[in-house]
C-alpha cells in the first residue's frame, strides 16, 4: 500500500516507521521543514526507543520519504492518515483547526485524482469529528470518491513501538466498507483483534480510555493517601486489590446502568470516607461517588416525571436480581421519590414477594415505604395493569419476557440495559443508551 501520513509527531513518525518496517510505502508530510528533513534523512525528530533505527532502515530501503508538499503526497498514495495535534483551547475545548486544515489540503489534492482515496483520522478528537470531516470533503469541497474511517492510536510515549505492535485491539470507526477494508489491510501484520464501530462510538472510546486511566491513577492515589494516614503502605493494599481479576480489575461493574446500592457498597464507602475525614485526608474523587450515585436515582425519577406518566409500574425492588435485600436499594429510593411526587406505584419483585422479610431488611423498607406490602403485586401483569410507564431496575429473562408480552402501549424506562436494540412495537427509552 502507499500511505501518506500527515503530522510527523509522536504518532505520525512511529506509525510511519512501523508501517515501512511491515512492507508499506510511506510518505510523511509535515508543515515543519526541520522534521521533514530529519525523517527524510532517516533520523528521528523525537526521543523514542528503536524509532531511529526503524526510520533509518525505512529510508535506506526507500520505503520512507518525507515532504512538505501535501498535494504531491496525496497524489502518490491510496490512503492518507491524519495524525496532527489536537490541543486544548483555554476553555478545554479540542482545537480541531489542524485536523480541518489537513482535511482541506487532502481534499484539494483528491480533486485532481481519479482513483478513490481513503482518509483515516488518527488524532484524538471529540465525537462527531469524522462526520464533520466527511461533510467538509463531500459537501464543501464536492468530492465523491472519498472513504473515511477513524482509527484511534493507543501508543504510550517511551514504549510506542511495543504498543504499536501489540495493542489491546485495533478500532476501526467507520460505516464505509472500502475504508474498513483499507485499514484492515494496512494492519494485516499487527496481531490484535479488530473492532469495527460507528465513528462517534470509536471517537468516544479513545476519550473514555484516557479518562479511565486518569481516574484509575487518581483512585489509587487517594487510596494511598488514606492508607498512609493509617500507617499502611498503600502499595501493599493495591497490590492485593489488582490480583482479584473477577470483581476488581475486570469488566464487572463497568457497564452504564442504574445506581449501586445494597447493604455493603454504600455503607463501606461511607466508612472509608469517614476514615479519611478523621485523618483530615482530602479525597475529592471518592467523595464524589455518593453524590453521582444519588444523581443516577434522581435522573431516573426526573425522566419518569418528565414523561407525564403518573401511574408507574416498577419491575425489581431489591438492590439486584435474585435477592430480597432491600437495604439501600436504589429502586426503593426511586419509588419513595415517585410516591412523594404523587405517583401511583405498583411493584413486582418475585424474590421480595416470596420472601419473609426480617431484621434490618424489614426495618429499612418499613422506614422508607411503610405501606410497601400494599404496593407489591403477586404477578407482573398486575403491576402493569393500568400503568402509563414501566421502569425496569435490573436485567432478567423474566422481565424481558414480561415487557415483550405485556408492555404494548406502556412507556418503558430501562435502567438496566434489558434490550440491546429498541423494540419497534414498544415505546422504549434507556438512561444511558
Ligand atoms: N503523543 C501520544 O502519546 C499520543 C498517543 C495517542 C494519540 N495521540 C493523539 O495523536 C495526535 C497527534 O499527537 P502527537 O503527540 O503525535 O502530536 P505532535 O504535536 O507531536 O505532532 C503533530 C504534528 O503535526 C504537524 N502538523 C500540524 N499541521 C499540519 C499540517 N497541516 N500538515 C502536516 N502536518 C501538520 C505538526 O507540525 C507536528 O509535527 C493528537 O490528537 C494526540 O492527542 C497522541
Amino acid at each position: 500500500m502507499k500511505i501518506s501520513i500527515f503530522g510527523l509527531g509522536y504518532v505520525g513518525t512511529v506509525t510511519a516507521a512501523c508501517l515501512a518496517r511491515d512492507g508499506q510505502e510511506v510518505i510523511g508530510v509535515d508543515v515543519n521543514p526541520e522534521k521533514v528533513a530529519l525523517v527524510g534523512a532517516g533520523k528521528s525528530p523525537i526521543i523514542e526507543p528503536q524509532l531511529g533505527k526503524l526510520l533509518a532502515e525505512g529510508v535506506a530501503t526507500k520505503r520512507i520519504q518525507a515532504t512538505t508538499d501535501a498535494e504531491a503526497a496525496v497524489m502518490a498514495s491510496d490512503i492518507s492518515l491524519i495524525s496532527v495535534g489536537t490541543p486544548s483551547t483555554e476553555r478545554g475545548e479540542t482545537d480541531l483547526s489542524y485536523v480541518f486544515n489537513v482535511c482541506k489540503e487532502i481534499g484539494t489534492a483528491i480533486k485532481h485524482k481519479t482513483a478513490p482515496h481513503v482518509v483515516v483520522l488518527r488524532s484524538t478528537v471529540p465525537p462527531g469529528t469524522l462526520e464533520r470531516c466527511q461533510a467538509l470533503l463531500t459537501d464543501t469541497l464536492g468530492i465523491k470518491a472519498v472513504h473515511l474511517a477513524f482509527n484511534p492510536e493507543f501508543l504510550r510515549e517511551g514504549s510506542a513501538i511495543r504498543d504499536y505492535d501489540a495493542p489491546a485491539y485495533t478500532i476501526i470507526g467507520t460505516e464505509d466498507p472500502i475504508a474498513e477494508a483499507a485499514v484492515r489491510q494496512m494492519y494485516a501484520t499487527v496481531n490484535a483483534p479488530i473492532i469495527v464501530a460507528k465513528p462517534a462510538v470509536a471517537e468516544m472510546v479513545k476519550f473514555v480510555a484516557n479518562t479511565w486511566h486518569a481516574a484509575k491513577i487518581s483512585f489509587a492515589n487517594e487510596i494511598g493517601r488514606i492508607a498512609k494516614a493509617f500507617d499502611i503502605d498503600g502499595r501493599d493494599v493495591m497490590n492485593i486489590i489488582v490480583q482479584d481479576t473477577k470483581l476488581n480489575v475486570s469488566p464487572t461493574y463497568m457497564r452504564p446502568g442504574f445506581a449501586f446500592g445494597g447493604s455493603c457498597l454504600p455503607k463501606d464507602l461511607r466508612a472509608l470516607l469517614y476514615c479519611a475525614r478523621t485523618m483530615d485526608v482530602p479525597v475529592p474523587l471518592l467523595n464524589a461517588i455518593p453524590t453521582t450515585n444519588q444523581l443516577q436515582i434522581d435522573l431516573a425519577a426526573q425522566a419518569i416525571l418528565r414523561s407525564g406518566a403518573r401511574r408507574i409500574a416498577v419491575l425489581g425492588l431489591a438492590f439486584k436480581s435474585g435477592t430480597d435485600d432491600l437495604r439501600e436499594s436504589p429502586a426503593v429510593l426511586l419509588v419513595k421519590h415517585l410516591l412523594g411526587e404523587g405517583c401511583e406505584v405498583k411493584i413486582y419483585d418475585k424474590a421480595v414477594e416470596e420472601a419473609w422479610l426480617v431484621g434490618t431488611n424489614l426495618a429499612y423498607i418499613q422506614r422508607n415505604i411503610p405501606h410497601f406490602q400494599a404496593l407489591l403485586m403477586e404477578e407482573p401483569q398486575q403491576a402493569l395493569a393500568g400503568a402509563e410507564l414501566v421502569v425496569v431496575t435490573y436485567n432478567t429473562a423474566e422481565f424481558r419476557q414480561v415487557l415483550l408480552e405485556s408492555a404494548q402501549g406502556i412507556k418503558i424506562l430501562d435502567l438496566a440495559g434489558i434490550f440491546t436494540e429498541p423494540i419497534e412495537a414498544l415505546e422504549y427509552q434507556g438512561l444511558a443508551w
